[in-house]
């Protein structure tokens, strides 16, 4: 899969669906020759043309006049003599900012190595992917560079990552180490972003990209609601079927910077990594420093195409290996139900109803601990007081398991609140300057997660309750942003390193404790969707989607975040109307039909419902558990955006492409609608479907597609069409 001509000195990374080329330029540089559809044999025509730059004033060092740094596609540029947006930036001991980084030599192996502590996408057999390794080197410095490559054989995705040694006698300081940097050439490109905020994660935005630098990225000490870290480059006449698009993501759960520029030759060069603001990192003589791994995309198909690489390799090579292909469990979650306002009556009466639904896990989410009867406090005391549950949690989850359902408990781990028995006996392990007083978010504080005997301590009182508890799921809550990122520990000149450390410890609280519990799924939340991302994935294989439950607003979250992450990753629950976040009202089967766009889910007290609307669930819950493999791990399809027409429609398809399910949604009623027409994709042409009571062949679903119901009515009217070869 990848190559090295000795002629051309190119390497050129292919699977037959795509190919990645690189060169080694005179005097050692890496250019970036190409990323897109493969290219069988490479002829090694395509070089840049370095007479044509003669007349650019952009410097060059001697001897190379001719190629200067600034007008070249590069593969990870330094700087200095390249003026755009560096990969990466490093203060040598003199105070100077300026590398030289040059090829020194090369390895190809097949599979792929680990990423020492941080999360990576894996393969269980080394004939499913190749990596190349290019080793470049800083003479002065003695730095050592270590770009790897990873080309997947069954999905059109290489991962990318950085490794910095430190071979030389003195301690240099990283400012900015990006994981990926991806040079086009001159071509009018658009630029696709999930931004948001609470309760509106990964609202999709779509504009040209312009002369500039265009940054995206999240301070808040996590991936964010704000700026999810994932991006798509189009051409401009990409369409969700059709057209070049290439998606970049970072598995990494901390902050992050994504830069897109468009420089003076109309080039568009594309950065992503962990965020260089407030980052520094001391690399001391011998010492070694990995960035996060990068997953780069491609599809000649559209962003739908493009979604389906970035799916297929989350299902398969990301998310723990147990959980692939596993049927996720319908379950209830008590929070809207019931927020702190619980006791064991009214947590029993919920779980006996949802186990007559067919429901089959019940959540106990924030509440159980400490004395946590609002949100000011408790956060950090990972034990129970005698009285709020009558007989406690363990006789609790007992009589729960007893009624057939699974288990599942909330925490919130890297959080202490000051009034907490934690905060007392140890007030200085929240992140804070010395002399300051930090910023409270939702009347609590971040512990320092950097600090091993912080998570020590947290793990002991998390393993105190887990070991005797009869529990097959944790919520793993995170609810603030992450400010005064200050570490006790730490000497002044290694602070730039707290945010980066914290993320390190986190990933390594959360990888002991899955280890030690391997049966116990996770999910993992952060006040809504402040944390999906591909980084977390790797240990939770699912995520809170969002705190904002509506059906209406949850058809635009899930939709954006389908642009990357799969179905099968986002929890969906239906709740009570009229919303507790946006005060809508919409009907139970538009709630249902949404939720089962993710990993269907009750959030809502059900003893409160009517017989009509229990027989309701009860069908609903029915229907999922029939069609589960198809609406959890099949082929996503977007069909119609709620963020450019009044109409949302999406598609599920078996990978046999015998089994289909569809939804569409009006959001808005209009007087004297226009007919529409859906279009289905994904189909077999050859195949004749059932749909409702007709018999459709597969082309004309496709070509000549079918008239929407006319009796969709009031805001927010859906149904699910379930379609099956004859
Ligand atoms: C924020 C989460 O997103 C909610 O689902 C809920 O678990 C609350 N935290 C509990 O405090």
């Amino acid at each position: 899969m990848i190559e090295f001509s000795q002629r051309m000195q190119t390497f050129h990374l292919t699977n037959g669906q795509i190919s990645y080329l690189l060169k080694i330029e005179d005097h050692q540089y890496l250019s970036h020759l190409y990323f897109g559809p493969a290219v069988k044999d490479y002829s090694g025509h395509f070089s840049y043309p370095r007479q044509a730059r003669s007349f650019s004033p952009s410097p060059a060092a001697y001897p190379r006049h001719d190629f200067s740094l600034d007008t070249v596609m590069l593969e990870y540029p330094a700087g200095n003599d390249d003026f755009r947006v560096p990969a990466i930036t490093l203060r040598h001991p003199d105070g100077s900012r300026v590398s030289d980084f040059r090829y020194d030599s090369y390895q190809i192996t097949k599979g792929k190595p680990d990423l020492a502590g941080l999360p990576h996408t894996y393969v269980t057999d080394d004939n499913d992917c190749e990596t190349l390794c290019l080793t470049l080197k800083d003479a002065l410095s003695g730095l050592r560079l270590h770009l790897f490559y990873t080309i997947f054989a069954q999905q059109d995705v290489i991962s990318r990552h950085v490794v910095l040694h430190n071979d030389g006698a003195n301690t240099c300081t990283i400012e900015k180490i990006a994981s990926l940097n991806l040079d086009f050439p001159n071509q009018p490109m658009d630029l696709i972003h999930l931004p948001g905020g609470w309760a509106k994660e990964r609202m999709v935005v779509r504009e040209p990209v312009t002369t500039g630098i265009k940054l995206l990225d999240s301070k808040r000490g996590a991936s964010s609601s704000q700026q999810n870290p994932a991006v798509i480059l189009t051409a401009k006449e990409t369409t969700e079927t059709l057209g070049d698009a290439y998606g970049l993501t970072l598995v990494y759960s901390g902050n992050h910077e994504i830069t897109v520029e468009k420089d003076q030759y109309d080039q568009t060069r594309a950065t992503i990594g962990i965020n260089s603001f407030g980052f520094d990192w001391q690399l001391a003589p011998g010492a070694s420093f990995t960035a996060p791994e990068a997953l780069l995309a491609y599809s000649d198909q559209g962003l739908n195409g493009l979604s389906r690489q970035f799916h297929q390799v989350i299902n398969q090579h990301l998310i723990p290996q147990r959980y692939q292909k596993m049927d996720r469990p319908i379950l209830v979650n008590n929070w809207e139900g019931t927020y702190f306002d619980f006791n064991d009556e009214k947590i029993l009466a919920i779980a006996k109803e949802a186990q007559a639904l067919g429901i089959e896990m019940f959540v106990l989410d924030d509440g159980w601990f400490g004395h946590r009867d609002s949100d000011n406090s408790s956060l950090g005391d990972w034990f129970e007081y005698p009285g709020k549950l009558k007989n406690g949690l363990v006789a609790l989850a007992q009589e729960i398991k007893a009624l057939g359902l699974q288990f599942g408990l909330w925490f919130e781990p890297e959080m202490i609140s000051e009034d907490s028995e934690l905060f007392r006996a140890h007030p200085d392990w929240r992140l804070q300057v010395p002399g300051r007083q930090p910023a409270s978010g939702r009347q609590q504080f971040v512990l320092d997660f950097s600090r091993q005997e912080v998570r020590d301590e947290i793990f002991r009182q998390m393993t105190a309750v887990l070991d005797q508890l009869p529990i097959d799921y944790i919520k793993w809550d995170m609810n603030r942003n992450m400010t005064d990122v200050f570490s006790a520990v730490l000497p002044a000149n290694q602070q730039g390193e707290v945010a980066h450390r914290y993320i390190l410890g986190l990933y390594e609280l959360i990888d002991r404790l899955t280890k030690r519990y391997p049966t116990i799924l996770f999910e993992s939340c952060s006040g809504g969707g402040a944390r999906f991302d591909c980084g977390l994935l790797y240990y939770m294989p699912q995520t809170w989607t969002s705190d904002d439950t509506d059906a209406g607003e949850r058809m635009k979250i899930q939709y954006g975040t389908s642009l990357i992450y799969p179905q099968s990753t986002m929890g969906a629950h239906v709740s009570a109307v009229p919303n507790h976040q946006v005060g809508r009202n919409t009907s139970l089967l538009t709630r249902g039909n949404v939720a089962m766009g993710g990993l269907l889910g009750y959030e809502l007290d059900l003893t409160q419902l009517s017989t009509e609307e229990k027989s309701e669930i009860k069908e609903q819950v029915a229907f999922y558990k029939e069609h589960r493999q198809l609406l959890q791990y099949g082929d996503f399809y977007r069909l119609v955006s709620p963020f450019d027409d009044n109409l949302v429609a999406w598609q599920f398809i078996s990978r046999d492409q015998k089994e289909s399910i569809v939804f569409f949604a009006q959001q808005y009623a209009q007087p004297n609608p226009p007919l529409r027409v859906l279009k289905l994709q994904g189909l077999n042409p050859d195949l004749t479907y059932q749909i409702n009571d007709q018999e459709i062949a597969g082309d004309e679903l496709m070509q000549i597609g079918f008239y929407l119901p006319i009796d969709l009515h009031g805001d927010f009217d859906s149904r699910l069409v379930v379609l099956k070869a004859k």
